[in-house]
């Protein structure tokens, strides 16, 4: 609810920023207008003519694919929701790519006003955005990258997925010194989503760049806390000692090799246990980060909602957004986070 009501606030604020800022007063009679009106008047009927909400078409990948992903669900469903003046419908392609296309096909032949992705695969969309675009409804990627010419959607929003991956292999740097043997296995997103690319990216580029370090087994765990602990426990049997580190791609995998290794006897974590790298940083894994389970946690931040609902209000206004707008991002370790610092966490 809290939350909520920030979003509301942020959204009210961004608006009347914006609105003030146009020059033809005339301009400012858009939906967006009915909406600002319709936020602060809250005895208005919800949908009174020239009170039309906003519509919105969210091509999601899997809505509960991880716990990064559930935060991320609930955050879009709050920020479009219809009390912020839109209409915002949801297509799950339970990862799914061919699917997902056909969604935003969808969308289009509904004639929503914007459509918003977050891409199961990187390839694959110059059809269907062409035919957006063709059908002027403005496209917009949030979280996830695609490989599509720069004019087929307005603009992306989300985290820098190889520079995160940067964060964890410079933690691997501290943590080995030169003449250390480091074995490496590395448990994958989804193959061909951006976040797995780029996190799998940073690692390849590391491993070419250290010569000590080498990769001792690499396969995708579907983002799943499940299949990575199964993954885990045929990889222990296979390589047992020579893993020093898992190279997990987000929390719900970690917290799966976690459990493979806990369960084989082997030590995980802290100063002299297998190291764990994972990706996300939900509250529940910076508590095993505390824990000292977890080594090194990057943050990916789910709660893009508010931002994107800031940028349909601009386009609404006419105004243009950023091409690329990457969300901050930090990491957390074992041996200086803190229950303060968890506990100021939004998620
Ligand atoms: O795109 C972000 C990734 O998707 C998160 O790291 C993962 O948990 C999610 O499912």
């Amino acid at each position: 609810m809290k939350k909520l009501i920030c979003l509301v606030l942020v959204m009210l604020l961004t608006f009347s920023l914006v609105a003030c800022t146009t020059e033809d007063p005339a301009a400012t009679t858009t939906k967006a207008a009915a909406t600002t009106a319709k936020a602060e008047d809250t005895t208005a009927a919800p949908t009174e003519p020239g009170n039309e909400l906003i519509t919105v078409g969210f091509a999601q990948c899997k809505a509960d694919e991880s716990d990064w992903r559930k935060a991320n669900t609930a955050s879009m469903q709050d920020a479009f929701s219809e009390a912020n003046g839109f209409s915002f419908t949801m297509a799950d392609s339970n990862n799914d790519a061919a699917k997902q296309v056909a969604d935003v096909q969808g969308f289009i032949d509904q004639e929503v006003d914007y459509i918003i992705i977050a891409a199961v695969n990187m390839d694959g969309w110059d059809t269907v955005l062409g035919n957006a675009k063709d059908a002027g409804i403005p496209v917009i990627l949030m979280d996830r990258t695609i490989n599509a010419s720069p004019d087929l959607y307005v603009c992306w929003v989300g985290g820098g997925f190889y520079n995160e991956g940067v964060k964890a292999t410079d933690w691997i740097s501290t943590r080995f010194t030169a003449d250390e043997e480091v074995g490496i296995v590395n448990l994958q997103g989804q193959l061909g989503a951006s976040a797995q690319v780029g996190r799998s990216g940073a690692l390849d580029d590391a491993l070419a760049a250290n010569s000590n370090w080498s990769l001792v087994a690499r396969q995708t765990g579907e983002w799943s806390t499940d299949t990575a602990k199964e993954i885990m426990t045929s990889w222990i049997q296979q390589y047992g000692d020579d893993i020093d580190v898992v190279y997990a791609e987000n929390d719900n995998m970690a917290d799966g090799a976690i459990q493979a290794l806990e369960e084989a006897g082997m030590k995980v974590g802290g100063d002299d246990g297998v190291a764990i790298i994972s990706f996300d940083a939900n509250r529940a894994y910076l508590q095993m980060t505390l824990e000292g389970k977890i080594n090194c946690n990057v943050e990916c931040n789910p709660q893009l909602g508010p931002k994107a609902a800031e940028i349909v209000m601009l386009l609404e206004e006419g105004g243009t957004p950023a091409k690329e707008e990457s969300i901050d991002e930090t990491a957390f370790y074992y041996d200086t986070i803190t229950q303060e610092i968890i506990d100021a966490r939004l998620y």
